[in-house]
């Protein structure tokens, strides 16, 4: 009886709470699609924590719905609008009503995908789903597979434990011995490849930034160099990171050639598509991965480009048995009979994790709704807004494009200068305006753009890097985004 009672109250409290909720994010949603809808307000963080006051403060006494509530609506009021159509700061944007509805129901599910006796579903979505995924890639092959893991760089550093392992077994139990082992990676890589060289007891030196052509694409013929030197020096040349779609430049590194000399020198090959791999789901854009299908491993993320909410990124391999292979201690505590005729359906055992969120289901269902097809009229239609905004820039004499055109992927990287100096000794100028109109631009309560230095410094400054996210950023938006910098270029007499 008194059970019961408990759980109609808890059913009941849910219901409350949930349509108090859903009304606040419904309005919140439709208010970012209003006219002159503010972005949010770059504030410091001492200010923000004034500002947000008594919010703040834990209390002794639980403060019920109507405290979680209160809270609720000053986070919405401080927070910044991913789904705002000015927001195109980073590599991902707002998610979707599916994406929201599939984080309600992981929420109430609140099972631990780490084995199949309690997440059954959960267990064969992430299966499936993976196997579909790296397929896209040119796995074929019915083992290829993978895992999820809790994003990007996650992804990059088990797939270079993987790595390790897969090659030199005897690490998995003894480390790194002698082996001395150096990891390549273009100059462009990001920076989860250094930290994973940390993670690993490597060393951050143990990573040889290798050069870029003028695309910004590895120089294939410096790698081998580089790897034929690291031999020379005693060293073991291990695993080579190549990019699909870089985080400032978005470019493609050269998977084919890459490939040839990490077979010729007995490197594992890893690709790094968080941002650019879903170009896979593309028939028109999938020509930029030309070659992936030959790499030992890739990371890809759905997370990023196709607006699954945050965190949901793959690790993806021909081989799915790798991932058990290198991580499993078979803790008798744990797994008790996760591998059936060679098969492993307790998807912790494969990481190096326990506890774990199945972020699979946010990618299947947000496959299941739109299709193959709907992401990839949503990628191509980021593709033509960015060529777009590529377009309007290079016709403008007090703008510079730093990216190539056609661009590679969704960033555009670009100079404002109005004295229209794009060389060295204008860099300082350069990142002055660079900074002064972005701060702006977020004042204004109308965008989010980021900003990089050119990599190895130097260079004419610090350079805009605007991402288009589709499908909130249209070619209005960038319309709009090049004539709001103009009019603070005039408004502040830069
Ligand atoms: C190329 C690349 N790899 C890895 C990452 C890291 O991904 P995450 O933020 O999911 O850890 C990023 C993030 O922007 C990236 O651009």
């Amino acid at each position: 009886m008194t059970q019961s009672l408990e759980q109609s109250s808890r059913s009941q409290e849910l219901q409350e709470l949930l349509q108090a909720v859903s009304q606040r994010a419904v309005a919140y949603v439709a208010s970012a699609d209003t006219p002159g809808a503010r972005i949010g307000d770059p504030v410091p963080p001492k200010q923000l924590f004034k500002m947000l006051g008594n919010s703040l403060a834990l209390p002794d006494s639980g403060e019920g719905q109507q405290g979680f509530l209160r809270v609720m609506d000053e986070i919405l009021k401080h927070s910044i609008v991913t789904w705002h159509s000015g927001f195109m700061d980073k590599l991902y944007v707002s998610t979707n009503p599916v994406g929201v509805a599939s984080d309600i129901l992981l929420s109430i599910l609140n099972t631990n995908s780490y084995i199949y006796s309690v997440a059954p579903v959960l267990t064969l979505i992430e299966k499936q789903t993976s196997h579909e995924y790296a397929e896209l890639f040119g796995f074929n092959n019915p083992l290829s597979g993978g895992i999820t893991l809790p994003g990007g760089s996650a992804s990059n550093t088990h797939s270079m434990i993987v790595a390790r392992t897969i090659l030199y077994p005897d690490t998995k139990v003894n480390g790194n011995g002698n082996y001395k082992f150096v990891i390549f990676t273009s100059r462009h890589g990001h920076y989860s490849v250094e930290k994973a060289a940390i993670s690993l007891g490597l060393g951050s030196e143990a990573v040889w930034a290798i050069p870029v052509d003028k695309d910004e694409r590895m120089r294939v013929d410096i790698l081998e160099e580089k790897i034929i030197e690291a031999k020379e020096q005693g060293r073991t040349p291990l695993y080579i990171n190549a990019t699909a779609g870089t985080t400032v430049y978005g470019s493609y590194d050269p998977f084919e050639e890459i490939s040839v000399v990490a077979k010729k020198y007995g490197l594992w090959l890893h690709v790094d598509g968080s941002w650019g791999g879903n170009v896979a789901f593309s028939d028109k854009l999938r020509y930029k991965l030309k070659g992936v299908e030959l790499a030992d491993s890739l990371t890809v993320n759905p997370h990023k480009m196709l607006g699954v909410p945050l965190t949901c990124s793959f690790l993806l391999a021909p081989d799915h048995r790798v991932f058990q292979t290198a991580s499993s201690l078979r803790a008798p505590y744990l797994y008790h009979n996760g591998t059936i005729d060679g098969e492993n359906y307790d998807m912790g055992d494969a990481t190096m994790g326990c506890g774990r969120r199945a972020d699979s289901l946010k990618l299947f269902l947000g496959w299941k709704w739109y299709g193959k097809e709907g992401y990839a009229k949503r990628i191509e239609q980021a593709f033509e807004v960015t060529q777009h905004l590529v377009n309007l820039i290079a016709k403008r004499p007090k703008f510079h494009l730093v990216s190539s055109n056609p661009p590679p992927c969704l960033q555009t990287c670009f100079y404002y200068s109005p004295r229209g100096g794009f060389t060295e000794k204008d860099s300082e100028y350069n990142t002055k305006v660079t900074r002064t109109v972005a701060y702006e631009l977020q004042a204004r309560g109308r965008f989010l753009v980021d900003y990089a230095p050119p990599a190895g410094g130097g260079g004419a400054g610090e350079f805009f890097r605007a991402v288009v996210n589709a499908p909130t950023t249209t070619k209005a938006t960038v319309e709009e985004l090049v004539a709001t910098i103009e009019e603070i270029g005039v408004d502040m007499g830069l």
